[in-house]
């Protein structure tokens, strides 16, 4: 039996329904990965077998491309899709530009490209994920098996130079064994604590043997939905800077609940 939701799981849950509502018939929609783009991909689902919308969607991840298959919707490869016209994600944090950090759930490859392949990029959160200076939650980076302890020294020693509070790196485990990404690559987590200059660290990062993508997503986000526990949504978009508030109400049985 499933549990109730949590003010969490409603936070969330109000961040996901309200996002499904920018979906317009025919898109090509990206599908982002973890707790929040779950609940997104469920609401989803929910417009297509009620208004039998025809989407194309891409997922970030072979857990998130399972899930929507599950749920009846059409997933293709990036390739065969093309460009995209919105990718909804979840994000453990983002700023006041819209920065974010990504990759808890380990999926920040592709998300960081789908995102890039599309018109536009909404992030679904709840308020806890809001920061005035990213940093505090670690840093993804994923770098490649090959020489990993290397490409750790090499972060390491340019972290030395780089304007953050932290410098600690641990290699991100599943038990006992090294996580795998769906590339079968690693991801070393970054304790920054505060990242001074995001765009030069991310740039930095990325020009190291080895590393393949880092976590921050700067300039790609366009919209966060900000859910809170009692249903209250608020949408902020960078370009208009336009804030709005809505609720969404929902009930403990409802769809987007199921097997929480
Ligand atoms: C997946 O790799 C991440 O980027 C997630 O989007 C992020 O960790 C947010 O996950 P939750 O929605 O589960 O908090």
């Amino acid at each position: 039996m499933s549990k109730p939701p949590s003010r969490s799981d409603r936070a969330k849950a109000a961040a996901a329904q309200r996002s499904v509502a920018f979906i317009e018939d025919g898109m090509k929609v990206g599908l982002g990965t973890g707790s929040t783009a779950a609940l997104m991909v469920r609401a989803l689902a929910e417009r297509v077998r009620t208004e039998g919308l025809t989407l194309t969607c891409v997922a970030t991840s072979t857990r998130t491309a399972d899930q929507a298959r599950g749920e009846g919707l059409k997933v293709v490869p990036l390739d065969e899709a093309g460009w995209l016209d919105l990718t909804i994600d979840g994000a453990d944090e983002f700023d006041a530009d819209l920065s974010l950090i990504k990759g808890g759930g380990g999926a920040l490859l592709q998300e960081k490209i789908v995102a890039a392949a599309s018109d536009r990029m909404i992030v679904i959160t709840d308020a806890s994920k809001e920061v005035k200076t990213l940093g505090a939650f670690p840093l993804p980076v994923e770098v490649i098996p090959f020489g990993w302890t290397a490409t750790q020294h090499l972060i390491g020693e340019n972290l030395e130079e780089a304007d953050v509070l932290g410098t600690e790196i641990s290699r991100r485990m599943a038990g006992s064994e090294p996580f795998r990404t769906d590339e079968g690559n690693f991801i070393l987590d970054l304790a920054l604590v505060r990242i001074g200059d995001a765009r030069k660290l991310s740039l930095t990062l990325n020009q190291i043997p080895g590393v393949v993508e880092n976590g921050l997503f700067l300039g790609l986000c366009d919209a966060v939905i900000i859910g809170h526990g009692d249903g209250r949504v608020e949408t902020r978009d960078l370009h208009t800077g336009t804030v709005h508030e809505e609720s969404v109400l929902f009930e403990e049985t409802d769809n987007i609940f199921r097997d929480l």
